[in-house]
């Protein structure tokens, strides 16, 4: 049972609806694929495993459903899920096929043909019509496909889409699956019942993405420490000179009033690494937050800044980090970022809890290969993110409460 959210998960169900039975489970194997179409970073198919061999396992015919990119409800080969079922076969014991077509009356004969133990990947659903418009038609007709509901897709459950919201309208009991849940406790103990002290680190380009977060953090955090370029817009709102850095002029008052309700609470970076572009790497140096020249753009946070903020995090108990500190793709700007998450893999051996969102964090989180010293790195990327800005996970609230 799923602790904050009360949600039936996959393990409630006793073996004997489990066996013999068709498990539709969807997850969200939108995962990248390089230029020879193979999956180049297989993190999302790994994180479902658990779900997939526990069902099979159990002698469940498992039906797999995903989206991958954004087809825009017709076929597009770029987009098949062909290479995604390929890759999962290399990663499990249980059989796997795949079935290319996207008529729902021939992926039903094949839900039935299934052996038990074994699973079958159905064709990207957004290849479907009424996928994203949640079509009521489409959702009884996905609904057909299993005898009982999984949803595992936590980063595509902010989308009230027919595959993740409709379809466990129609086809019950539909539950949780383990990574799911996972998502969820993690995420909504931070939320609900952090253990202090509680610091949360956002950064990226824009405060306007992140305001929701903000404002949603700002009364449950101990500290809220802010880097990326994001930085920069409350920067204007001190009155400081941001030369040719990324400002939102649009939510400097905005900037300002977070500024006046978070006091203490708030922390932002007192140095740069700044140069004149991106491009302009080799002339990067570091300057005071008050002496940003006017030719110059801060691309990171400065070196005293990170030792400010590794401090709050190795004082704290929970730590919640989303966004990079700065542009991390690009050395030397990727400093900060390197710096702030090995500061947070080092909270996490002294026994904090620390989650890092989905997206960039996630992304840099494995480049740096630090994922398995973070408690938990989301799967989610808007998800994780619309999850902290408080609101309704539609994927989440269609799913049956647990019992008691
Ligand atoms: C993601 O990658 O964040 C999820 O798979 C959702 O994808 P979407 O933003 O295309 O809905």
């Amino acid at each position: 049972m799923l602790a904050v959210l009360n949600k039936q998960t996959v393990g409630d169900l006793p073996e004997s609806a489990i066996r013999g039975r068709r498990a539709l489970v969807r997850v969200d194997f939108n995962v990248p694929l390089d230029e020879h179409g193979h999956v180049s970073d297989d993190t999302r198919i790994r994180a479902a495993l658990p779900t997939l061999e526990y069902l099979a396992e159990r002698g469940a015919r498992v039906i797999v459903l995903s989206h991958l990119g954004r087809p825009k409800g017709k076929p597009d080969q770029k987009y098949s899920l062909e290479p995604v079922s390929r890759h999962l076969a290399t990663l499990t014991k249980h059989g796997v096929r795949f079935v290319e077509t996207t008529d729902t009356d021939e992926a039903l004969k094949a839900t039935h043909a299934l052996p038990e133990g074994e699973i079958v990947l159905l064709e990207n659903t957004r290849f479907l019509g009424g996928e994203e418009t949640n079509d009521e038609r489409l959702a009884r007709a996905l609904a057909r496909l299993g005898d009982f509901y999984v949803n595992d897709a936590f980063g595509a459950a902010h989308r009230a889409h027919a595959s993740t919201e409709g379809v466990a309208q129609h086809l019950k009991p539909a539950v949780a699956g383990f990574l799911m849940e996972k998502e969820l406790r993690y995420l909504g103990r931070a939320l609900a019942d952090p253990e202090r002290p509680f610091v949360a680190v956002l950064g990226g380009a824009k405060i306007s993405g992140k305001i929701d977060v903000i404002e949603q953090l700002l009364p449950k955090v101990d500290r809220l420490l802010i880097g990326g370029a994001m930085a920069c817009t409350f920067f204007r709102a001190m009155g400081l000179q941001t030369g040719k850095s990324l400002v939102e002029a649009d939510r400097v008052s905005m900037a300002k009033e977070l500024l006046d309700r978070g006091g203490d609470k708030l922390v932002l970076p007192d140095d740069a690494v700044v140069a004149p572009s991106i491009e302009q790497g080799s002339q990067a140096r570091t300057v005071s937050r008050t002496a940003i020249p006017a030719d110059q753009a801060m691309l990171d946070i400065g070196p005293r800044s990170v030792q400010t903020f590794a401090e709050e995090v190795a004082r704290a108990r929970t730590v919640i980090w989303n966004g990079p500190m700065g542009v991390f793709e690009t050395k030397p700007f990727d400093a900060g970022t390197r710096r702030l998450a090995e500061a947070i893999a080092s909270a996490t051996d002294r026994g904090a809890t620390t989650i890092v969102g989905g997206g960039d964090s996630a992304a840099a989180v494995t480049d740096l290969g630090l994922e398995n010293r973070m408690s938990h790195v989301s799967t989610g990327g808007g998800a994780s993110l619309e999850f902290l800005e408080g609101k309704t996970l539609p994927g989440v609230a269609v799913l049956d409460d647990a019992r008691g």
